[in-house]
């Protein structure tokens, strides 16, 4: 373990904005660990796999330790898990509350636990000047209701709230909280196909490296996959 060099956790960790976000930080010179239920298909060169099913309180704390005890105390921490369920004929209530409380976990319970570890964990840094940073996948569901996303949007809410919280509770030399959202020209939320992998990795770079204000960040995927913010 090289106790100097930066770590990366990646909790929620596919193969678009997960991967590809491991990625750019591999190529600046952070250790990466990248968090997902199928570790076997975790095939980014350099990353280590570990397992961790967010619906499940205690994989999430196993999670924290088994990075810390491979690459060191996380540096930065993206949160990257959702879930959406459809609501049955467009009806955003027909959704049973066992499929609302699941996702509910998923999209903004799993990402408390995970807040909870990181600061935690942070704390035990020794003689350690720059902050910790955790980075929410977001979207503009908060701002913009859909009935169609009354699970996914609910959840983001949540997140969004507890960032918010983080942001304004503690010092940003020691904690720096960011709810990211990549947008459409419009402002809106983006499509699934169109979201835009490369831009999220070169935004989350910018956003640890201190470079955007606020915690509630926005940027639109140029044609070359640069995020501009808005
Ligand atoms: N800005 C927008 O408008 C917009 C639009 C669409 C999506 N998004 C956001 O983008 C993010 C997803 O990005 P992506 O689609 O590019 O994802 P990705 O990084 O390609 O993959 C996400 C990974 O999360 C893992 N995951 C799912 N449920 C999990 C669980 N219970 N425990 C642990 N890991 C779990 C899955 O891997 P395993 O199956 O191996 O666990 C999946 O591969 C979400 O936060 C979503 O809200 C934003």
């Amino acid at each position: 373990m090289a106790a100097s060099q930066k770590v990366l956790f990646i909790i929620g960790g596919g193969p678009r904005i997960g991967h590809t976000v491991a990625r750019k930080f591999l190529s600046q010179g952070y250790q990466v660990a990248i968090g997902r239920r199928h570790i076997d298909k975790v095939d980014v060169d350099g990353a280590i796999p570990v397992y961790v099913d967010v619906t499940k309180p205690e994989t999430i704390e196993n999670a924290f330790n088994e990075v810390e005890s491979k690459l060191g105390v996380p540096t930065a921490v993206v949160y990257n898990a959702a879930a959406l369920t459809f609501p049955p004929d467009k009806d955003p209530f027909g959704v049973t509350p066992d499929d609302f409380a699941r996702d509910l976990t998923v999209n903004a319970s799993a990402a408390y636990s995970a807040l909870h570890h990181a600061t935690r964990l942070a704390r035990q840094r020794q003689n350690e000047t720059s902050p910790l940073v955790f980075i929410a996948t977001g979207n503009v569901t908060p701002f913009q209701p859909n009935p169609l996303a009354v699970t996914l949007g609910a959840g983001k809410s949540a997140l969004a709230h507890i960032i918010s919280i983080g942001s304004l509770a503690y010092d940003a030399k020691e904690f720096r909280f960011y709810f990211a959202s990549q947008v459409t020209e419009e402002g809106g939320s983006v499509p699934y196909p169109q979201v835009n992998a490369a831009a999220h990795g070169e935004a989350y770079w910018k956003l640890v490296n201190g470079e955007v204000g606020g915690w509630d960040v926005r940027f639109t995927a140029t044609v070359n996959g640069s995020p501009k913010f808005v």
